[in-house]
């Protein structure tokens, strides 16, 4: 199946530019604020943005936990504050994803009301089953254990039955085997995709479905007594994940969203979030098939789950296992952080956050950027207290690591609070680094990491190598390499970058017969060496040291890779210079 002109145009957006994830409460107050802001995001040459959920909440789960899917919170403005908003985007080119949650609502969505009282239309809303009461203890139907730990399952007083959690109990599970919610989820999807906007990020995808049968599920240690299992890795979990059907729901989404792609440039994006550690196959599937598409692309969780240690040999696994596993002629991402994990600055230093930077905003596809990761914000560091501790993971019967510390206000500048609020207290404590810390201080920094970031975005956006074409990675122990280029342009991009403990000196002409004689510093990683002419005969970098280099090639690296080198083309495109514009090929 070829794509039509809206995937091809929607793509193309997508694989120039990246993806900026906020979050309202923390970097700017919905909408409002964020229209505020665009300017700050022109700057840095962002074209799509992924809001967090903004939907009416309790907020027991920063929002996740939704009572009214087509309301906005009041805490982050009005409908119309909203319209404004996308409005104000559209007219600048910009696109903006919504977070979408349909594995769950919250308790206090009227639904679940409904539905603990047993109302006809609402009774199969959720997923209830008989459990039995053992004096005060209540005995679950099942061993299954919500991600968040502890049983997936919660007594209800009124309707004298146990409903399914996957997270915590105040997120009840939907029940997608009645067809009434799932003609629910469409209407939520249209509701939104009729106001306009881009397309969504589908939240915990793999837990939609359950099996229907309810069995327990296997133990991972067979000797583990029955009774002390609480914690969800304790647990295979295959009756609560990736059941039968949930493929063809993604389907059905698509189609939806397709549907809504017919204006003229108008295309919706969808990418699915599901952590499959270890089995990237389960990962790649959301893909779907050339046949039948899925999502734009899984998000890729590679560096947050399999970055133990910084090294040559790890970063390298990390983009052969995507490279290598992803379906052909699909869309590759990275992603290095978001609001459910350590900041990347915080989990490898902030010499390694800049190359790792430096890295993915190079490769090909599409990168994410978690808010403040443009200026290298690293975790906030603080002992929780009652007051200050919002993640309710901490409120836990056993508590888990809380995800507040990657939550802290996106430092503005050295004012109070970071310049995010004049309030005397914000929803989570500003990082005490952001007096030297913050944009403001960064802007005008030729050595910054908002410096880098500029240079580096810029570079996706303009130059045709670092959109699309081919991407070849030079096979050396002591750097990570890879070539960018497009046929039909003899001018294409190197990246070196030394993820070592030791300075290095390599002689990239061994790597392939293509190269030789010198190469421009295009973009070095604080500035200094930039323009620079380089022998590739001899490449000298630091600890932490990365570099984008513009090289005249006289053969195409990909025209003839060697043994170790594995080359990719990425909806492969030709560039013809006499007319200026790209052709299929
Ligand atoms: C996703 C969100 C996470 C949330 C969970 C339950 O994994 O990223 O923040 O707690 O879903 O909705």
């Amino acid at each position: 199946m070829s794509l039509t002109t809206e995937e091809m145009i929607g793509i193309l957006i997508l694989c120039c530019h990246y993806v900026y994830r906020l979050c309202c409460r923390v970097f700017v107050l919905c909408s409002l604020g964020i229209l505020s802001k665009l300017d700050y995001f022109e700057e840095l040459n962002i074209k799509t943005i992924w809001i967090n959920p903004i939907y009416k909440s309790p907020m027991n789960d920063s929002g996740y936990d939704i009572s009214n899917f087509i309301e906005i919170d009041p805490i982050f403005g009005t409908m119309e504050d909203f319209e404004e908003l996308l409005t104000g985007m559209h007219d600048r080119g910009m696109r903006l994803i919504m977070d979408y949650v349909p594995n769950h609502s919250s308790k206090e969505h009227q639904w679940f009301e409904k539905s603990r009282k047993r109302e006809a239309a609402y009774k199969d809303y959720y997923i209830w089953r008989n459990c039995v009461s053992e004096g005060i203890n209540i005995v679950p139907p099942n061993n299954w254990v919500s991600k968040f730990g502890g049983s997936a399952w919660t007594y209800d007083d009124l309707r004298k039955q146990c409903y399914y959690h996957q997270f915590f109990p105040e997120q009840p599970d939907l029940n997608y085997t009645n067809p009434e919610v799932v003609k629910e989820a469409e209407n939520i999807l249209s509701f939104w995709l009729d106001k306009g906007v881009d397309g969504f990020r589908v939240d915990a995808i793999k837990f939609l479905l359950e099996a229907t049968h309810f069995r327990d599920e296997p133990l991972v240690n067979k000797s583990q007594d029955k009774k002390t299992v609480v914690n969800y890795d304790d647990l295979y979990h295959d009756y609560t994940t990736t059941q039968l059907g949930l493929h063809d729901m993604i389907r059905e989404w698509r189609a939806l969203l397709k549907k809504k792609s017919g204006e003229a440039g108008k295309y919706r994006l969808m990418i699915t979030e599901s952590y499959d550690k270890n089995e990237i196959k389960k990962t790649m599937m959301y893909y779907g098939t050339n046949l039948q598409y899925e999502a734009d692309f899984p998000f890729n969780f590679l560096f947050l789950d399999d970055l133990s240690s910084i090294s040559v040999a790890s970063i390298s696994k990390i983009l052969d296992t995507w490279m290598s596993n992803m379906p052909k002629d699909k869309w590759p991402n990275w992603v290095l952080g978001n609001h459910d994990n350590p900041r990347i600055a915080s989990n490898v230093g902030s010499t390694h956050a800049r190359t790792l930077n430096m890295l993915m905003l190079t490769l090909p596809g599409t990168a994410t950027t978690y808010y403040g990761e443009e200026i290298g914000m690293t975790d906030l560091n603080y002992h929780n207290d009652e007051n200050e501790g919002r993640d309710s993971r901490n409120m836990l019967q056993q508590p888990m690591v809380d995800r507040d510390a990657e939550r802290s206000p996106m430092q503005w500048d050295n004012s109070t609070n970071a310049g995010f609020s004049s309030a005397n207290k914000t929803w989570l404590p500003v990082n005490q680094n952001y007096k030297t810390l913050n944009v403001e201080a960064e802007k005008d920094q030729s050595s910054s990491m908002l410096a880098l970031y500029r240079k580096l975005t810029k570079l996706r956006q303009s130059e045709l190598p670092m959109q699309r074409g081919w991407t070849c990675f030079l096979d050396n122990p002591e750097v990570v390499a890879f070539v960018r280029e497009t046929d039909g342009l003899n001018r294409c991009f190197i990246v070196v970058l030394n993820f070592g403990d030791m300075k290095v000196n390599v002689n990239l002409t061994r790597m392939h017969i293509a190269l030789n004689g010198h190469a421009t510093v295009h973009i070095s990683i604080d500035g200094r060496r930039d323009y620079e002419s380089i022998n590739l005969q001899s490449v000298t970098l630091d600890v932490g040291e990365g570099m984008v280099l513009e090289y005249r090639n006289s053969q195409p690296v990909h025209d003839n890779p060697g043994p170790q080198q594995k080359c990719y083309s990425i909806e492969k495109a030709c560039y013809v210079p006499m007319i200026g514009i790209f052709l299929k090929c």
